[in-house]
């Protein structure tokens, strides 16, 4: 019985991918203005097909669905491979999990082509690799895979961005992992719209998902960022993969930062530290010192804090500029930490520790280009912003960390303990933080715990 042929097309948002049956201005789910794009959910033909199996699997005549208890499923523990560089498999939560996907996002020249390059010619004798390029040229990546020494035995590439003839050639040669360089240049046949639209983007995308999910091939898809910090195309992208991991460094510096934003087989958070050098990515396997701002002596508005990104304690340090506001609206900016946060923090500083800072510019940044989420940071901050404010140093060689309540209250963080011995390691001499997280003694090593309950005690312990 031939049907008309009807195009099922939804609205999505590009910020957050809520999906809409018509169009409006602004995005019912995140607020955002304008950001909703045309997808065309299935194509006539597919759908057509999809209906008419569904209709013979619900009659209950072919395939019905089978319900099985969830005790009885077969399944093993998820196997991995290792990548072959350490700092990837530590973000993938301990190396990459057979038929996973990936999404790698980063801006563009921070180095995903590289590193997937780099990953894909060590993984080749355990997972022999299809290297996908749709922005680069055949030659430019066996040139660059030259340059770098690479081993590429077992390694293929083609240069193809039509999504059925990459899986027409994966099923005919059966790569184990797949990487897409980059999921913007991707498009299938089963939809008009044009390439690096958000419809191809997704739908080609999910194609490779499913290709993934039923034949257990590893999948790394690359995704250049916005301007706004998403991956370009819709968010969609996000829930559709296992992982997703941001690729970030500041210009200028040679380090680069691969953090799991989301990871269904490890902790996210889990931050992987490279340098890049004319050899490649290489890794940096103890990257605490390198988000220290090297100052030989210290200097006002500067606070080392150990944070604990993921499952390793790292020490970074926070710095903050205090400067009387021509503005009778102050400015506050926080760079690498949440805005909010800081303007509640000052708050907290105004109102339980005495100190007034409504009438100066407030600037708080966390050097090298790290993003800390943890309430950890409240305590560094609040000291470097009052050493800023004094125009005096804490003492030399001094890290803290610890929440600030509301109430003026200093609250302890998870994992105290490991957080001080990466402190002590690095030769700290004294440490600052909340009463829980301190040892009985009230030293680790060489090092001093000064141990603070109120914020009061930690401003006076501090500046
Ligand atoms: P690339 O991997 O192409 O970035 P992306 O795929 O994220 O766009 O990296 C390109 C940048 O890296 C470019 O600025 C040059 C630099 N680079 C090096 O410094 N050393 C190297 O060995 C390589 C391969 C690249
Ligand atoms: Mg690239």
């Amino acid at each position: 019985m031939a049907k008309t042929a009807t195009r099922k097309t939804a609205y999505v948002c590009n910020d957050c991918g809520a999906e809409f049956s018509k169009w409006q201005g602004q995005c019912g789910e995140c607020g955002a203005w304008n950001s909703l794009g045309e997808v065309v959910l299935e194509s006539a033909s597919t759908a057509k097909g999809v209906a008419a199996s569904r209709r013979s699997s619900w009659a209950g005549v072919a395939d019905a669905p089978k319900v099985t208890a969830l005790k009885d499923v077969q399944h093993q523990e998820d196997a991995r491979a290792s990548t072959g560089i350490g700092e990837l498999d530590r973000v993938l939560g301990g190396g990459l999990v057979h038929g996973s996907v990936v999404l790698v996002g980063g801006d563009p020249g921070i180095g995903k082509s590289t590193l997937l390059l780099q990953a894909v010619a060590k993984l080749a004798p355990t997972l022999p690799g299809l290297y996908v390029t749709g922005e680069e040229s055949l030659a430019q990546v066996a040139g660059r895979g030259a340059r770098l020494g690479l081993p590429l035995d077992g390694v293929h590439a083609l240069a193809e961005t039509c999504v059925e003839r990459i899986l027409e050639h994966a099923a005919a040669t059966r790569p184990q992992l797949i990487v897409a360089d980059s999921v913007q240049t991707l498009w299938t046949e089963s939809l008009s719209a044009a390439p690096g639209s958000v419809s191809q983007v997704r739908e080609s995308a999910a194609r490779l998902v499913r290709f993934a999910k039923e034949t257990g091939t590893a999948v790394f898809l690359v995704g250049h960022v916005t301007k706004e910090g998403g991956i370009a195309g819709p968010r969609v992208l996000e829930h559709m993969v296992d992982a997703v991991l941001y690729f970030e460094g500041e210009s200028g510096s040679r380090f680069r930062v691969l953090r799991a934003f989301k990871n269904r087989f490890g902790a996210v958070n889990e931050l992987g530290v490279f340098a890049m050098g004319d050899k490649g990515l290489r890794e940096v396997p103890n990257p605490s010192a390198i988000f220290l701002s090297g100052n030989s002596a210290p200097q006002p508005g500067s606070c080392v804090m150990v944070t604990r990104e993921g499952t390793r304690p790292l020490l970074v340090e926070v710095q903050a500029l205090v400067d009387a506001s021509p503005l009778s609206n102050p400015r506050r900016v926080a760079v690498g930490m949440e805005g909010n946060r800081m303007a509640m923090l000052l708050a907290v500083l105004h109102r339980h520790g005495g100190i007034a800072v409504g009438d100066q510019d407030v600037f708080v940044n966390v050097v090298g280009g790290i993003r800390v989420q943890e309430t950890a940071v409240d305590l560094p901050v609040l000291l470097a912003v009052l050493s800023s404010l004094r125009d005096r140093p804490l003492a030399e060689q001094t890290i803290a960390f610890g929440e600030v309540g509301l109430s003026g209250e200093i609250r302890p963080v998870p994992n105290g303990e490991e957080r001080l011995k990466e402190a002590a390691t690095h030769g700290f001499k004294r440490a600052i933080v909340p009463k829980a997280n301190a040892p009985r003694g009230g030293r680790i090593g060489d090092m001093e715990v000064v141990a603070v309950e109120r914020l009061a005690d930690a401003l006076d312990a501090g500046v």
